[in-house]
């Protein structure tokens, strides 16, 4: 049944296809946090292996509420990792990096990625009359600025 909550069918959907997009990035973040959880070492392996886990299990939540308000709007989550693979726009090689700092220097750089495109997202979902997404994303960003200032303290 199609949802009848004051938005047109056209900007439900454009803003679907945002919230679809981010939805890629989103779980793509998660397999690279997840990586380096698995494949950290060095001195303070106990360490970052614990803060890595905070992390993919906020990025855990932060990815279920993304597929979940897509749904909300009346479309389908995109569902695969061919899907994901082929709509992400960040790079998810955090996990193979190798050394601790060059983990922590590419999930920033993603973290900061999403945040970027999440600014003008918000954006266009308020100029879609949807301020229910425009909010939550605001929502999303500062949730990504603030994993992003706990990077990049490892880095100073
Ligand atoms: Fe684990």
């Amino acid at each position: 049944m199609k949802p009848n909550i004051g938005i047109s069918d056209k900007n439900r959907k454009a803003v679907s296809a945002i919230l679809a997009d981010l939805l890629a990035d989103e779980v793509a973040l998660y397999v690279a946090t997840r990586g380096a959880h698995w494949n950290v070492v060095g001195p303070n392996f106990g360490a970052l292996h614990s803060f890595f886990e905070s992390q993919y299990e906020a990025l855990d939540d932060i990815l279920d509420d993304v597929a979940e308000r897509i749904r909300a709007l009346g479309f389908t989550a995109p569902a695969s990792v061919a899907a994901y693979a082929k709509a992400k726009s960040i790079d998810d090689s955090a996990g193979d990096a190798g050394s601790a700092s060059a983990m922590i220097e590419k999930l920033l750089a993603a973290h900061e990625v999403i945040v970027r495109e999440l600014r003008s997202n918000a954006e266009k979902a308020g100029e879609c009359g949807d301020e229910g997404s425009a909010d939550f994303l605001v929502g999303l960003m500062e949730s990504h600025e603030k994993m992003a200032w706990m990077l990049r303290s490892h880095l100073e």
